[in-house]
């Protein structure tokens, strides 16, 4: 499926992980199957606006720039808040309306992933068994949580 592939190559350089109307850029993610679903996991760590957000959410929606696109998106919504600023409105974007029941997404993106958590998990860096990895990216602690989400549907928007 061209989305998945398309997904998995845009990872390596920003995706928007939409929730509540502020996106956040993410590298991390995978699809998978689990309890017989097809989902999609992304990994949040806990000093994320974004972190917050989902606290009080049940769903999230993945935007997935077209190849290359959206540089400047993504460098923004990578680096700024949304407890300083309305990305959004800061970048002259738009919402691009749920059709699944999950978040609205970013407007111009190729894909939108709509997703319902399934399962939430903080997980414990000091089980990560790679002690390399474990200083690279848990030194200043800022563990990530994992969240599962059911794929309820993707529009291709363009
Ligand atoms: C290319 C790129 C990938 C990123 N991937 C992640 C990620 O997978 N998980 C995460 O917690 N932060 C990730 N970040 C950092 C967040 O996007 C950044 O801290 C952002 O400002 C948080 O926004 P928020 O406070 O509005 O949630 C990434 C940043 C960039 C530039």
């Amino acid at each position: 499926m061209d989305w998945m592939k398309e997904t998995n190559e845009q990872l390596k350089r920003g995706v928007f992980l939409m929730v509540k109307g502020n996106p956040m850029t993410i590298g991390w993610g995978q699809f998978g199957i689990i309890w017989g679903k097809q989902t999609f996991s992304v990994y949040v760590r806990k000093s994320r606006y974004t972190h917050e957000l989902l606290e009080n959410a049940s769903t999230f929606t993945v935007s997935v720039p077209k190849s290359g696109a959206m540089k400047k998106e993504l460098a923004f919504c990578g680096t700024k808040s949304g407890r300083d600023v309305n990305k959004i409105a800061e970048l002259n974007a738009s919402l691009f309306p749920a059709r699944f029941g999950a978040q609205d997404g970013f407007s111009g993106c190729r894909y939108h992933i709509e997703c319902k958590i399934l399962f939430r998990t903080d997980l414990d860096e000091h089980l990560l068994e790679d002690g390399a990895l474990l200083s690279r990216y848990y030194a200043d602690g800022d563990p990530h949580t994992m969240l599962i989400g059911e794929i309820l549907g993707v529009t291709e928007e363009e």
